[in-house]
Order: structure tokens, then C-alpha cells, then sequence
């Protein structure tokens, strides 16, 4: 069996790696998944690729004349896979949990540096410059954090924030019983928060959830916190809300258009788009490179789970981790029996 891998880093490989054996062979190519570098798979049975790769209709098209049986995603998100489009054609898979843990405590890590201006003290005391002006913080405790998706990470997110002792709200479409919060409607999350963090999937119905008429129901000087997909936020609302101090701080580690620039290094060049760099420049915007699942412990789950989930689609025909398209045949569908039909 072949699996090519696209958009890989050294990190990558050397998780996978293991793996490799006389059966079970790697092609490993750092360029992104697309319609023109989709031929790179050929004579490979599995493609496996990551958040900014593209598998729309016309890829999974391509792919599938090239005899790929298996697409894996080595992430949970699955908004870049036309997933009804491939029903029928190619398996779709993904890893729905590797480490909550990781993208959670990311989350507070962004909140702490900004509201306590650690990477504005971390500059100065470099450069000997031990002056406190400017870096007046404030409290955690007693403050409200609005939780939008309350899921795997939002329900550690949520964990975590308790500890500081603040006081919960959550949105979401699915509410669960026993998550320590209270459960309410948008508007007032939106109108109650003193910082309001995004841990739900892009959808059609989530797609811009931050916006100028949502950031007008906010606070004055909320924080905003989005580690989970970048559509989730309009960029130039978000830019507006900084500049009218409407919104007190932002956190990204993911942005709407970040497919061409994250993961790459734009150091020595001019990065053309307007709005990342105006945001990047802001003294009170904080932005990480869709880093949050970066650590030991999430990239050893993700090569574990997504081996595993390849193999299961290969030998059985179906996997606990498949994503698949409701298609309304309830006749020996595998998928619906395992629950994995939505
Ligand atoms: P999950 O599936 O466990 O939780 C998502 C939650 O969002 C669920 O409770 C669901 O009911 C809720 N939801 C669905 N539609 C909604 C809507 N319209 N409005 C409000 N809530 C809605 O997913 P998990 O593992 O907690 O991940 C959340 C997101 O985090 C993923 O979709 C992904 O985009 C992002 N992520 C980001 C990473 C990073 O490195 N920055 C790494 C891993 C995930």
C-alpha cells in the first residue's frame, strides 16, 4: 500500500515514519493538495493531507481516476472535503480527537500572553528595557468567557477557564448535558462576554458567526479568541471592531484566507494580503500559524489514528473515523450502522 502525504513538514515525517514498512510505503510531498499537484498521487491506493489542502469536487474527481480508495485527513476538521461529492467514489476519514488538550491550553496560552502583555514584556526585557508602562493587564477571576461549540475542546476550554474562576456561557447548536456552564442564546453570549472563544466547526450556518452586526451586540473591549477554523471570523469586520476600540484584543491561530501564507516562511517577503497584515500589526492582536494542535502528544495521536483508520478502510471497508454523506440507503450501510452517517 502507498499513501501520499501533501503539505507535510519535518514534524510530519518524523511521526510517521515509524510506520514505514516493505507493505506499507510513504511519498511525502510539501506541496498543498490541489487540482494541479493532484496527479503527484498516482499509483498511490491513500492520500493523506491536512487542514489547508484542497479536496473539492474536481480533485476528488481527479483522485479517484487515479485509483486513490482512501482519503485521510490527519486533522478533525473536514470543511476543505466536498464529503458528498466523494460519497461513493473515495472513503473519507479524519481524526476527531488527538488531544482536546492541545488546542485548549493554546487557547488560554493566546489569552494569558495577551491580556497580560507577555509578548510586549518579552520584547522589552530582551533589549534590557525593564519598564511596566503599557502592560496593565487585568484579572481573569470573576470575568465571563462565552464559549461558542462546547465539543471536545470547548468542553476542556471550559475546564480550564473554571479553574481561573470565571464564569461560563455557552452557545451551542447541541447542547450536552452535565458541561458546567450555562447554556444560552447568542445574543447573549454575544452581549455578556467579557472574552468570547471559537471552538465550533465551519459550516454553511457558522461561516462569518463574528461579524459587524455580531461584534455591535458585543462588549466594549472584549477579547476574542478563534483557534478553531478562520471562516468563522470576517476578517475586515474583525479589523474594524480593533480599530474602533470596540474590541479590546484579538487571538488568532487561524485565519480566513491563512491556505497560502500559514505554514510557510514570508519572513524576506511582502505578504499581499492587507487585512493579515494590518491585523498582525496591531498591538493588541496576537497570531499564531494554525499551531494549537502542535504538540508531542497530538502529533503521536494523529499518526496512530489515521494509520489505523486507513487500514480499517482497506481491510474492512469501513472505519469508526469515516466521514460520511447521508445518502438515505439504510440497506447494509456499514456507515450507518457505526453511527458515522450524518
Ligand atoms: P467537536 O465536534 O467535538 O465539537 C464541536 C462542537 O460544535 C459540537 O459540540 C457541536 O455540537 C458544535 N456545533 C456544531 N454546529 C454548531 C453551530 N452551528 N453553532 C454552535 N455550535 C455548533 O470538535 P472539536 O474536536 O472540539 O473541535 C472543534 C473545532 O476546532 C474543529 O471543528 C476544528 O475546526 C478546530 N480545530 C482546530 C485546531 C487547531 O490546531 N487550531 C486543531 C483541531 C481542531
Amino acid at each position: 500500500m502507498k499513501i501520499a502525504f501533501f503539505d507535510t513538514k519535518p514534524y510530519d515525517k518524523q511521526s510517521f515514519e515509524q510506520y514505514a514498512s516493505d507493505d506499507l510505503k510513504f511519498k511525502f510531498f510539501e506541496t498543498k493538495l490541489n487540482i494541479d499537484t493532484a496527479d503527484l498521487a498516482r499509483g498511490c491506493d491513500v492520500v493523506c493531507i491536512f487542514v489547508n489542502d484542497t479536496a473539492d469536487a474536481a480533485v476528488i474527481d481527479k483522485l479517484y481516476d487515479l485509483g486513490v480508495k482512501v482519503l485521510a485527513l490527519r486533522c478533525a476538521g473536514y470543511n476543505n472535503v466536498d464529503v458528498k461529492h466523494a460519497y461513493g467514489k473515495i472513503h473519507v476519514v479524519h481524526v476527531p480527537a488527538y488531544s482536546p488538550y492541545a488546542v485548549a491550553e493554546h487557547t488560554m496560552a493566546m489569552l494569558l500572553t495577551s491580556i497580560r502583555r507577555i509578548h510586549k514584556a518579552y520584547i522589552r526585557t530582551k533589549d534590557f528595557n525593564f519598564s511596566l508602562s503599557g502592560l496593565t493587564g487585568f484579572d481573569l477571576y470573576g470575568k465571563t468567557v462565552g464559549v461558542i461549540g462546547t465539543g471536545k475542546i470547548g468542553r476542556v476550554f471550559i475546564d480550564i477557564c473554571r479553574g481561573f474562576g470565571m464564569k461560563v456561557l455557552a452557545y451551542d447548536k447541541f447542547p450536552t448535558e452535565n458541561t458546567p456552564c450555562e447554556y444560552v442564546e447568542l445574543d447573549r453570549l454575544f452581549a455578556e462576554s467579557d472574552i468570547i472563544s471559537l471552538h465550533c466547526p465551519l459550516t454553511a450556518e457558522t461561516h462569518h458567526i463574528i461579524d459587524e452586526k455580531s461584534i455591535n451586540k458585543m462588549k466594549k473591549g472584549v477579547v476574542i479568541l478563534n483557534t478553531s477554523r478562520g471562516a468563522l471570523i470576517d476578517a475586515d469586520a474583525l479589523l474594524e471592531g480593533i480599530k474602533s476600540r470596540k474590541i479590546g484584543a484579538a487571538c488568532l491561530d487561524v485565519y480566513e484566507e491563512e491556505s497560502d501564507i500559514f505554514f510557510e516562511d514570508f519572513s524576506g517577503h511582502i505578504v499581499d494580503d492587507d487585512t493579515l497584515a494590518r491585523l498582525i500589526s496591531m498591538p493588541n492582536v496576537i497570531v499564531t500559524s494554525h499551531q494549537a494542535f502542535l504538540t508531542e502528544e497530538a502529533l503521536g495521536n494523529i499518526a496512530e489514528t489515521t494509520i489505523s483508520n486507513i487500514k480499517e478502510i482497506l481491510e474492512n471497508g469501513c472505519s469508526q473515523n469515516e466521514l460520511c454523506y447521508h445518502c438515505g440507503n439504510t440497506t447494509n450501510c456499514k456507515a450507518q450502522r457505526l453511527g458515522k452517517c450524518f
